[in-house]
């Protein structure tokens, strides 16, 4: 539940840092962002099945399930539109994530795999978002081709159906 509120609440403040990538440096990095908020909506997605099938259920309240994340850290920078700061909250997110994702993954490990399955598929995004921003700050080679279109999550699109179109 903690990791879907995470997910959620990145996304949207994913959505908020995108839009303030403005100018020719915020051009050049704003695909990337947007396909990084897109995998956030489908590893939200991912989680939603799996806690009703472990008998759980999202809060009623959607301010406490964003509350939940702890991702207020993520706001925008000051001034909103300084694309360093931005890139410095996107690599936190990140590494946040992936620590989240590893912790479920060493807790289902042989003894859920249903949830080992789909914590795995998103732990690969993150280390690839990861990667694509550790390049953009610190021209740290990533060896990452970009997605061939946004939202299109290659590890955890199996587990996200509701967001094909088709
Ligand atoms: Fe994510
Ligand atoms: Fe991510």
């Amino acid at each position: 539940m903690y990791n879907a509120s995470v997910e959620f609440t990145a996304y949207y403040y994913f959505t908020n840092l995108r839009v303030h990538c403005t100018g020719m440096d915020g051009e050049s990095v704003k695909g990337i962002i947007e396909d990084a908020r897109l995998e956030d909506l489908s590893h939200y997605e991912s989680c939603v099945q799996r806690i009703y099938e472990l008998g759980g259920s999202l809060p009623n309240d959607a301010q406490e399930f964003v509350r939940m994340s702890g991702c207020q850290f993520l706001q925008l920078p000051i001034p909103p539109t300084n694309m360093h700061e931005i890139l410095r909250k996107c690599l936190a997110a990140e590494q946040g994530a992936i620590v989240n994702w590893n912790k479920m993954c060493n807790l289902t490990i042989g003894k859920d795999p249903a949830t080992y399955d789909i914590a795995k598929d998103i732990l690969k995004e993150e280390i690839e978002h990861e990667a694509w921003f550790l390049e953009l700050i610190y021209n740290r080679p990533s060896g990452h081709m970009r997605r061939k279109y946004p939202g299109e999550r290659p590890h955890t699109r199996k587990h996200s159906r509701a967001l094909d179109i088709c």
